[in-house]
């Protein structure tokens, strides 16, 4: 997959910019505050529909301006696809070849992309609401199954918890089944799902964390063995754990069992990772992590994902920047800094620099 060009009217600091990328490492360069980081906002938005940064939509809109649009020429392997989305403060719309799609799931997939800041640097030492965070947008991204059912999920969920509050115990007791027995259908396929996504990444992050490493480390992930089965098998598992904490939820005010509480477990060299590995070894883990993720894109729709790289060159040490830059050679990357010349290593690559929300087009870049 492949961006060709990003256009960008009234979204953050940007009034009216277009950006053209190449096929292989593209650099956005610039101060810090100049709106690199807006533009691969952008680009992540038109993969997903979302920003990892906002709470709200109208966050993207430039202060003043009644709306944004933002617009993209990509190439997925079925041929050209336009995707444009018009933000506006109560709404939006996303269009996908000039029609208007009524839900979000059916954006995801027309281009996949990988986003990587130094956040996800943390995603071994993080709790785990980054690491179900992790599995969410990427499985999202390939199956618009997991996306609907993970936010009926939530919505279930949300309508639980509230339940849970309430005063009136003889109501919570004769209605929890009823939600139970719903909560626990899309549980299932969460579950099933993420236990697929996990069985995949397992051995490319073993082999990516080595060659990372130089072998000396060995990194496992291990698939959590509490709902085994198929998707009915997990539904009854689930309802029956449920029930068994019925008095503990309603004590708590919250649903203590479910996907919504799950983890991923890694293991350095036999350790586990969280509690014993050093930040150096959690973070070259996470970049394994996030590297096996652009594979298992591929693997999976049978063409590399848009790779974007925000900010992460200064948070790895030398051997690790070079190791990552080889790597990426074959997937389209966007990748931002505050100084190309540091991250490059004489990687061939499109430059753009960024001043204020705009290209800055210097003589000898534009010849
Ligand atoms: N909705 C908005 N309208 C106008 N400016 C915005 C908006 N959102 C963010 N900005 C501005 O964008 C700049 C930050 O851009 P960013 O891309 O994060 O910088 P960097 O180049 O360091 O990655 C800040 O100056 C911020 O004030
Ligand atoms: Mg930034």
């Amino acid at each position: 997959m492949q961006i060709k060009n990003l256009s960008l009217q009234n979204f953050r600091n940007y009034e009216n910019e277009c950006f053209s990328f190449s096929e292989g490492l593209n650099i956005l360069f610039g101060k810090n505050a100049q709106g690199k980081t807006n533009c691969a906002e952008a680009v992540f938005y038109l993969c997903t529909g979302t920003s990892l940064r906002i709470r709200h939509d109208r966050q993207l809109i430039r202060i003043g301006a009644p709306c944004a649009r933002i617009a993209a020429d990509a190439e997925n392997r079925y041929g050209r696809v336009r995707i444009e989305a018009d933000i506006h403060e109560d709404g939006r719309e996303i269009r996908i070849n000039g029609g208007r799609i009524s839900k979000n799931a059916d954006l995801m997939g027309h281009i996949n992309s990988v986003f990587f800041s130094p956040g996800e640097l943390r995603l071994i030492q993080d709790g785990p609401d980054e690491r179900r965070r992790f599995m969410n947008m990427s499985i999202s991204q390939t199956s618009p199954a997991y996306y609907t059912a993970l936010l009926r999920y939530n919505k279930i969920l949300d309508q639980r918890n509230a339940l849970l509050k309430n005063k009136d115990i003889g109501l919570i007791l004769d209605t929890l089944p009823v939600w139970d027995e719903q909560l626990c259908r899309y549980a299932a396929v969460i579950v099933k799902k993420r236990a697929e996504f996990l069985e995949k990444l397992a051995p490319y992050a073993k082999e990516l964390h080595a060659f990372l490493t130089d072998g000396a480390e060995e990194l496992v992930i291990s698939p959590d063995k509490k709902y085994e089965g198929e998707e009915g098998d997990i539904a009854e598992k689930l309802k029956r754990q449920l029930g068994r904490n019925y008095e503990k939820d309603v004590r708590l005010g919250f649903t203590t069992v479910g996907p919504h509480r799950d983890d991923i477990d890694f293991f350095i060299s036999g350790k586990d990772a969280k509690a014993y590995a050093s930040q150096g070894q959690t973070r070259t883990a996470a970049l394994a992590v996030k590297l096996s993720e652009v594979e298992i894109f591929r693997e999976l729709s049978g063409e590399y994902p848009v790779l974007i790289l925000d900010d992460v060159m200064s948070e790895l040490d030398l051997p690790r920047r070079k190791k990552l830059l080889k790597r990426i050679s074959s997937v389209q990357t966007i990748l931002t800094c505050t100084h190309a010349e540091r991250v490059l290593y004489g990687a061939e690559c499109r430059k753009i620099r960024i001043e204020n929300g705009r290209i800055k087009r210097e003589k000898e870049e534009g010849a």
